[in-house]
């Protein structure tokens, strides 16, 4: 009881062009109002971080919803992931190609199933019988992924080695704690440009793309998903802060280790359950803003913090 609410978002860790800067920050900016205004408001973490993820998909200089990056067959597939840290109930989409919005459908998987994740035909079905609307596949097709798609499918490097280097979109997320001392993580994507169908990466994977539990923290996570999924990024984040370190130490050791045992690069965000949180990231930028104590803080380049006071809401 009694706990200061916090909630941070990122939008991709990557090698964000400038023509993308301004956008970036604008979008983090207005995801992390929108979710807070939930935690001010006394509601959960849960719903917190799902408002912020969904302004995160609808925004379409993200790689999420709408805007997100296509594959080898020029068409979206979305992955999402929800999780509670009260319970450690999770939700997980992945592969989904005509809904706007995978963390609200990730939810119901979390809320009206026994299951951790859904994916193909079973999703689909799912969706319909919820009434979740379904658009047509080209709806969440932007003509800035198209070129995108276009431009990638002629290099010949890996996706890792694009991944690395290069202007390969990723992921959107959100960490929050709430009035009660419950945290939870939500994660969505579309993944890299160019992947192959059915490739499903890091993101709805529990422990990978996210993690959070009321006893240590919760993490949001974006980068090279294979790298991500090999070293399980978000639960080895919390196990070092389990073994003591605060979050930025623990998210900056987990990002090394990644780098240096299988050479992927990536991002994170971390809120422990005493409220200390962080954004860190290998990447040559990332989108990030968090808000606690009436103070906004958010960044793109690395070391770079600005911060802005909020007027206190009514
Ligand atoms: N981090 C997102 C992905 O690799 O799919």
């Amino acid at each position: 009881m009694g706990t200061k609410p916090v909630l941070v978002v990122h939008g991709g860790a990557w090698a964000i062009p400038d023509e993308f800067a301004e956008r970036s920050i604008l979008g983090v900016k207005n995801a992390v109002k929108n979710g807070f205004a939930v935690l001010e408001m006394g509601g959960s973490s849960m719903k917190a971080v799902e408002i912020a993820v969904r302004a995160l998909e609808d925004d379409t200089v993200f790689d999420a919803g709408h805007g997100a990056v296509l594959n080898a067959d020029g068409y979206v597939e979305l992955d999402a992931i929800i999780m509670n840290g009260k319970t450690l109930a999770a939700g997980a989409v992945s592969c989904i190609r005509n809904i706007s919005n995978p963390v609200t459908f990730a939810c119901s998987v979390l809320e009206k199933t026994p299951y951790v994740m859904l994916t193909g035909t079973g999703s689909n079905q799912f969706a319909e019988k919820l009434g979740i609307p379904q658009v047509p596949v080209e709806e969440l097709v932007t003509d800035h992924a198209k070129a995108e798609w276009e431009q990638y499918r002629k290099y010949k490097q890996t996706v890792k080695s694009l991944f690395n280097t290069e202007l390969v979109h990723d992921t959107v997320g959100a960490v929050a704690i709430d009035c009660e001392g419950n945290m939870a993580c939500a994660t969505s994507t579309g993944g890299i440009t160019n992947k192959m169908v059915g490739r499903v990466g890091d993101t709805p994977v529990i422990g990978s793309g996210g993690y959070a539990d009321n006893l240590v923290g919760a993490v949001s996570a974006t980068g090279h998903g294979e790298s991500i999924m090999k070293v399980t990024l978000a639960r080895l984040i919390l196990f070092h802060m389990e073994q003591g370190k605060t979050p930025e130490e623990a998210a900056d050791s987990a990002l090394h280790y990644m780098e240096k045992r299988v050479h992927g690069r990536g991002g994170v965000i971390v809120v422990s359950k005493t409220g200390e949180w962080t954004a860190r990231f290998t990447t040559k930028r990332m989108a990030w803003a968090g808000i606690k104590e009436g103070v906004l803080m958010y960044g793109l380049n690395p070391g770079e913090t600005i911060q802005e006071i909020l007027k206190p809401s009514k």
